[in-house]
């Protein structure tokens, strides 16, 4: 007898009528019509049944802080930063721990079920990297946590800077982080990157950097890190995060920067909603939008993935843990409405972020976890429309998080008593 049986779903390739069989936490069979004893039947009703969002860039030591001390007045990156710095001495761990287990309740809600979150290592305290690693491991059973150490002010410009993200690496820290467009020069910005890139080769490390997250198009980080990436035979395993100096750069220079990225195997990070908001700052009219090409590396053969950033911190005071929001926003951004353009998007948040975070077992397939979320939407293109509600979240195969159908109550004269917001 199965465990869990799941008939009459749609997947996001498009197939319908899809079972989906589940033993000991694994999908064991996906069969068009199958029928078979198990302890629990969930009919789909046709609807969409996908493997969990996946975030591949979070800040989760900031999150869920908004108005602490005070709020960003000017709603920019520079104030962000700033007020981060103001945040950062008076954070105590319990607080970042209880925040970010709250964090991670919205995200379950929402399908989220894989995150990557930066954790600032310019404190030589580290207090923030102890917390996430004991959130980490608390939410391991439900989430897949991982964590970047991130030198938000500089891993040169910070006194310390390399020796914190040494000991941040040694604590159990899974990727190596940088800011190299923040260093004070671009030489020194170069420098960071081969020194961080050399530090993960030693180690078997992953690089996840925030890179060229600028408007200045002469900011070409993005170069040294494909090229460092292939001098140490890192292919795979390095990811670009913003990169939205490319939103800038002159044509002819992209026409050779693409190609080089996908030579290296280097993906790329966008977060249309917090780019969206804080890039194209200085500009008056015309303003520039300051997310990178995305439709333009992905043609290239890049795989590109969208994150979320940021949900009410120093930086940006929206967001609830909704990558269908992210997805909404970036084929937005990009102008990526094209049938197949909408539906990378939805890929962005999905399957993309999974080979992004190198999660293993992703998919509906025979073998891979029994982690999917059902969607109250009949395709991928109707879940970005509606940000559907999530109807079941289930993780290697238990039920952790289910919604109600979303259906309005209506007093309308010769109408009737209700009306479904979605199919
Ligand atoms: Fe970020």
């Amino acid at each position: 007898m199965l465990d869990l049986l799941i008939t009459n779903a749609t997947l996001p390739d498009g197939r319908t009528n899809m079972s989906v069989a589940v033993q000991a936490g694994k999908i064991t069979e996906v069969t068009p019509g199958l029928q078979a004893p198990a302890h629990e039947t969930v009919d789909a009703r046709g609807y969409l049944l996908t493997p969990p969002f996946c975030d591949p860039h979070f800040h989760m030591d900031a999150t869920l802080s908004y108005g602490l001390p005070r709020v960003n007045e000017s709603g920019t990156l520079l104030e962000g930063i700033a007020l981060w710095g103001e945040l950062k001495p008076l954070l105590k761990a319990d607080d970042i721990i209880q925040r970010a287990l709250t964090y991670c309740d919205w995200a379950v809600a929402r399908g989220l079920l894989a995150i990557r979150s930066h954790v600032d290592t310019s404190d030589p305290r580290l207090l923030a990297v102890d917390a996430l690693l004991q959130v980490k491991k608390q939410v391991a059973p439900y989430l897949d946590l991982q964590l970047v150490a991130f030198p938000q002010d500089g891993v040169l410009r910070t006194p310390g800077g390399i020796d914190n993200m040494a000991r941040a690496l040694d604590k159990g820290v899974d990727i190596v982080g940088g800011i190299p467009h923040f260093e004070r020069t671009m030489a020194e910005g170069a420098a960071s990157v081969k020194l961080l890139c050399e530090m993960a080769a030693e180690r078997g490390k992953l690089v996840d950097m925030h890179c060229d997250e600028s408007d200045d198009p002469l900011s070409r980080h993005i170069e040294t890190l494909a090229f460092e990436t292939q001098r140490l035979s890192l292919q795979g395993r390095v990811t670009g995060s913003h990169c939205t100096s490319m939103h800038s750069m002159d044509n002819y220079y992209v026409s050779k920067l693409i190609p080089l990225i996908a030579e290296s195997g280097v993906s790329i990070i966008a977060n249309p909603l917090i780019n969206i908001t804080l890039q194209g700052r200085h500009d008056s009219y015309p303003k520039r939008r300051g997310m990178t090409r995305v439709p333009e590396l992905m043609a290239g053969g890049v795989t590109v993935a969208f994150g979320h950033d940021c949900v009410m911190d120093p930086w940006y005071g929206l967001g609830q843990a909704d990558m269908l929001e992210v997805a909404h926003m970036g084929l937005h951004v990009a102008q990526m409405t094209s049938q197949q353009g909408i539906r990378n998007c939805f890929d962005a948040v999905t399957v993309h972020a999974a080979k992004v975070m190198h999660l293993q077992g992703y998919g509906i397939a025979p073998g891979c976890d029994a982690s999917f979320v059902l969607l109250q939407a009949r395709d991928s293109i109707e879940a970005i429309r509606l940000r559907a509600t999530r109807l079941q979240v289930f993780s290697r195969g238990k039920r952790l998080a289910q919604t109600p159908h979303a259906i309005a109550s209506l007093s309308l004269p010769g109408r009737p008593p209700e009306t479904s917001l979605q199919p």
